[in-house]
């Protein structure tokens, strides 16, 4: 790669920022609304102008490198090595209920090797920006982020309810109720990336939900390994950043403790 690592966070963090700030500005009751293959999944025309303009941010910054987005038409556009994965609104559905709690998500992934470089994650709503570079560290707004020490007993776990896939609810409803009697309280806060951004910042102990896209969790997976914590699919193998698959993550202690209730 000709361009350095910091170099390109930094205006993924500014190309964040500013797409951000379109979402935030955007009253949902003005954006036409499209269902999308699945159960109660949305994309509105708010999605795709943030999409297109990270698009073009990213690419007049660095064309050699590819982009790969949630609303992509063209879904098999995944073929560089090196990739832009990109969640232009993760929490669509709180996007358009007026709930002020989504997020842009944006990875630098080697995706050849399955790993990201580095990752920005922003929300406008409360001006946090969470970002990390392989071997940097992770950042929010600046200041050093770490995951906190909790164990399931003494902190909140968030998950996802797999809204657009309701074939495995069985499933996620007996895991839910398993890790329900373990923790302080769960929070399903309909935001994937968030959900990782604050475990990375040691708000959540943990995380998981059984079926995520590569978009939802390639930033903040790194933002949880620079922060200290631990992230794989529910295997126990590293996320896949080319396609679908399950995601727990937490810090070390209730990582390992949520493990155990997954293989229950
Ligand atoms: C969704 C959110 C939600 C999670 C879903 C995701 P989207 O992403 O992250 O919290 O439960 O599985 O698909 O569609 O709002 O970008
Ligand atoms: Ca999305």
């Amino acid at each position: 790669m000709t361009r350095d690592i910091n170099e390109i966070c930094r205006v993924m963090c500014l190309t964040a920022k500013s797409a951000g700030r379109i979402m935030h500005g955007t009253n949902p009751a003005d954006v036409g609304i499209t269902q999308k293959p699945g159960t109660a999944n949305y994309v509105t025309e708010c999605d795709v102008a943030v999409q297109k303009f990270i698009a073009r941010e990213l690419s007049v910054f660095s064309p050699e490198i590819g982009f790969f987005g949630e609303e992509d038409t063209e879904k098999g556009k995944l073929i560089s090595d090196l990739a832009f994965v990109v969640d232009p609104i993760d929490g669509t559905s709180n996007f358009m209920m007026g709930l002020r709690l989504s997020a842009v998500s944006i990875a630098l992934c080697d995706v050849k090797a399955n790993r990201t470089l580095a990752a920005a994650v922003y929300c406008p709503y409360t001006d946090e920006l969470f970002w990390a570079t392989l071997g940097g560290g992770a950042y929010l707004n600046g200041e050093p982020m770490q995951v906190s020490a909790r164990d399931l007993e003494h902190g909140l776990a968030g998950y996802g309810s797999t809204p657009y896939d309701r074939t495995v609810a069985d499933r996620h409803m007996a895991l839910l109720s398993r890790v329900y009697a373990k923790c302080i309280d769960v929070r399903n806060l309909g935001t994937a990336a968030l959900h990782l951004a604050y475990v990375a910042a040691g708000r959540l102990c943990a995380f998981y939900e059984l079926r995520l896209s590569p978009w939802d969790y390639a930033a903040g997976a790194l933002l949880i390994t620079e922060a200290g914590g631990k992230i794989t699919n529910f295997s126990g193998d590293p996320l896949d950043l080319s396609a679908p698959d399950s995601v727990m993550a937490g810090n070390p202690v209730a990582y390992a403790e949520l493990k155990e209730l997954i293989e229950e």
